[in-house]
């Protein structure tokens, strides 16, 4: 037998219900403040996150789905969607429309990491990106969008955690110092930190390994190394939260496992998701798009919800309601079953969902209707083909009553004015 790939899963019906719905109240918001989809596709050439996400980080060095084209090109399976933004944010020269672009996206991301709860080889995210502005205003206004998404969905027992790792050169500055401090202590940590901490020391802060943490906790803090200008931003983002009651922790170990990161980074966690308690992570990238070969500045900031995760957490907070049926007919016979087939067309044109018995015992066709949780049933033999009356009975009261075609369609009618009011 066949079976889904390690990490990759099916999403079925009623599941898939509750996913049509987180993204289309995602959507919604994003509509509120403004942001058009962008569709990107899934392959890109590899240098793209290579140059982006950066070598040294477990995305790129580790987990990413690369293979060789036929052409001898090398293509990866897109670990993450902010680098593909930009790639087409600089293509299309979309710097040339007026104000601020403001992209979601919904879609499968894929990373090869050790799959559990939480955790998936092909992923989904729900993500956006606002590029062209450095403004703190715009790091609130993201983080704002975000939570309206959340609260939109009921959920509440989220934390979120904020953080700025400073520009480009404070960064430089703060990797120095890290360098020097592991100078020492590397020795005593695991290969990757031994590895990272002469590359880009920065990295070792990801390190997910349990003896290490002692001497990663000691090490020098990120916001001691911040210049003034990154302060005063990192002070307005806060004051911009504050105004809007916002309630955030500052976390300065949150740099993030990503190395386009510029000032402003955050994560929202989420205390029903166990050990992947990350719902979405976030953060400024100024000057990402200059290295990617943008000739104007295009900085931004962004983030991007984990989908399945945001889906634990709705199932959490609510029970998933099966799909409701409004209408099954059991058709008695052959004659019967052709009559009923152009009839549920009919009905179905009304914006009502209608199931046909595919014929056989009427018992078991109506004990069938009675799984579906089907609202009403219709019963066609040949007898109401000729007489053209139909007797319809509401499954929940038990009540059947006698209808023209006519009736039938004009009950059928209201009923969908009543469940769109
Ligand atoms: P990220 O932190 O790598 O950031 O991923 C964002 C979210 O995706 C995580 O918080 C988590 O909820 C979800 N996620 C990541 N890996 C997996 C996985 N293997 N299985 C299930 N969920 C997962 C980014 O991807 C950046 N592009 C965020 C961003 C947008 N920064 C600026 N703009």
């Amino acid at each position: 037998m066949i079976r889904s790939i390690k990490g990759m899963r099916d999403i079925l019906p009623p599941s898939s219900a509750i996913w049509n719905q987180v993204e289309a109240t995602a959507r919604r918001i994003f509509s509120r403040f403004n942001y058009g989809e962008i569709r990107t596709p899934l392959l890109e050439e590899t240098a793209l996150f290579a140059r982006s996400v950066g070598e040294e980080t477990d995305i790129v060095s580790k987990e990413m789905y690369t293979f060789e084209d036929r052409d001898g090109s090398s293509l990866t399976l897109r670990p993450e969607s902010t680098a593909s933004v930009l790639r087409a944010y600089i293509e299309h020269r979309l710097d040339q429309q007026p104000g601020l672009q403001k992209l979601f996206y919904v879609g499968p991301m894929f990373r090869r990491e050790r799959p559990q709860k939480g955790r998936y080889r092909q992923f989904y995210q729900i993500g956006a990106e606002a590029i062209g502005s450095d403004s703190p205003a715009i790091d609130a206004e993201v983080i704002e969008l975000v939570i309206e998404i959340l609260r939109a969905l009921e959920i509440n027992n989220f934390e979120l955690l904020i953080n700025s790792v400073g520009t480009h050169e404070s960064r430089a500055r703060y990797n120095e110092a890290l360098r020097a401090e592991l100078k020492d202590l590397a020795p005593r940590m695991c290969e990757d930190c031994r590895r990272r901490a002469v590359t880009n020391p920065l990295r070792v802060l990801d390190c997910k390994v349990p003896e290490d943490q002692p001497i990663i906790n000691a090490l020098p803090s990120i916001l001691d190394y911040l210049d003034e200008a990154d302060r005063e931003h990192f002070r307005r983002v806060r004051e911009f939260l504050d105004d809007r009651h916002i309630a955030y922790t500052v976390s300065p170990r949150l740099v993030r496992g990503l190395d386009y990161y510029a000032r402003t980074t955050f994560e929202i966690t989420h205390g029903a998701l166990g050990a992947q308690n990350a719902i979405l992570g976030g953060g400024r990238y100024d000057g990402l798009a200059e290295s990617l070969g943008s000739k104007v500045p295009a900085p931004g900031i962004g983030f991007s919800i984990g989908e399945d995760r945001l889906i634990l957490a709705v199932e959490e907070a609510r029970t998933v309601q099966p799909q409701t049926l409004d209408l099954y007919i059991a058709p008695m016979g052959d004659a019967a079953l052709r009559h009923c087939v152009l009839l549920a067309g009919d009905i179905r044109r009304l914006d009502v969902s209608v199931e046909v018995g595919t014929g056989g015992k009427l018992k078991r066709m109506l004990e069938i209707a009675n799984k579906l949780s089907a609202r009403y049933t219709l019963i066609v033999g040949d007898n109401e083909i000729v007489s053209q009356s139909y007797a319809l009975k509401n499954m929940i009261s038990g009540e059947q009553e006698t209808l023209s075609l006519q009736g039938l369609m004009e009950h059928f009618q209201k009923l969908r004015v009543v469940a769109h009011a």
